[in-house]
């Protein structure tokens, strides 16, 4: 396993392997690595001749420090997953090593960061796309591969790579889940044994909807959604949402939109869970 620390070591190497024509898959994290995170470095193996993954708490995508601070930070552990795969290339930059200066490049990216994650999380996407646009940069993938847990993140990506004309083509991954269910997190490792077992009622309540949605109207159905899942007041629903899968705005009939996705965003404790399903 090659591990680099500096832009201009891993971009050297990089530049070997291109000349060698081998295609370069890239799987972008901020580490904790889990089952999903390994699934996604798993396809990659199997679609790429190498694969990186870099590993960077991206502090400017954290809108909360408190958030930025608990996050997880397990190096060693996650290069003995990694080691368990065929990656071959780890990129664990330093904060200084990304921005020496701060980087301030603004992005418009229409309505599609205004919604959901976008509402309760301000500057949140400006974050992603500066670092994505950055580590696109650096790695100059052929593919590069992102998990659908992060259904808005994934929507702006590939809006972010389309716009800027940048030459990779984005991979996403279904989201893995606990075998109760629950959407594999680095976040998960912060709920408490109680919280942990409360966690997968999201999953059933996205679950049981799922089969009946057409019992509801498109707005109705986010309400219905809220109040099963806060039946438990342990439960704060920030925003249960559905939207169209491609443009993620809200519609009013079931036939306005070609794919539908309902997202959700809940308070369990001191941690924010994400989730969403497809629904047609
Ligand atoms: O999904 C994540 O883990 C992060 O948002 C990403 C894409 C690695 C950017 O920091």
């Amino acid at each position: 396993m090659n591990i680099f620390h500096t832009i201009k070591e891993i971009k050297a190497h990089i530049a070997l392997l291109r000349k060698e024509g081998k295609t370069i898959g890239f799987v972008p994290t901020m580490g904790a690595l889990h089952e999903g995170h390994l699934e996604l470095v798993r396809k990659a193996c199997k679609e790429d001749d190498v694969v990186a993954v870099s590993i960077f708490v991206n502090p400017i995508q954290f809108n909360n420090p408190e958030d930025l601070v608990k996050y997880p930070r397990t190096l060693e552990s996650d290069i003995k997953k990694l080691n368990a795969t065929a990656c071959s290339i780890v990129f664990a930059p330093a904060v200084e090593e990304m921005y020496p200066e701060p980087d301030n490049t603004e992005f418009d990216f229409g309505k599609l960061d205004k919604v959901m994650e976008g509402e309760f999380r301000p500057g949140h996407f400006k974050g992603v796309g500066i670092v994505v646009k950055k580590l696109l940069e650096i790695v100059e993938p052929t593919r590069a591969y992102f998990g659908e847990k992060d259904y808005q993140q994934l929507v702006i990506i590939r809006y972010l790579v389309k716009s800027l004309a940048i030459p990779v083509e984005i991979v996403s991954c279904p989201i893995v889940r606990e075998p109760d269910g629950l959407a594999m997190s680095s976040r998960n490792s912060r709920l408490t044994p109680e919280e942990r077992a409360l966690a997968p009622d999201i999953h059933d309540a996205l679950n049981r909807i799922k089969e009946n949605y057409t019992w509801f109207t498109p707005d109705g159905l986010g309400k219905m959604i809220i109040g099963d899942i806060e039946q438990n007041p342990l439960f704060r629903v920030e925003y249960a949402e559905v939207a169209d899968a491609e443009t993620l705005m809200p519609f009013f009939d079931w036939e306005d939109a070609e794919h539908a996705v309902l997202c959700v965003a809940v308070v369990l404790g001191q941690v924010r869970l994400i989730d969403n399903v497809l629904l047609y």
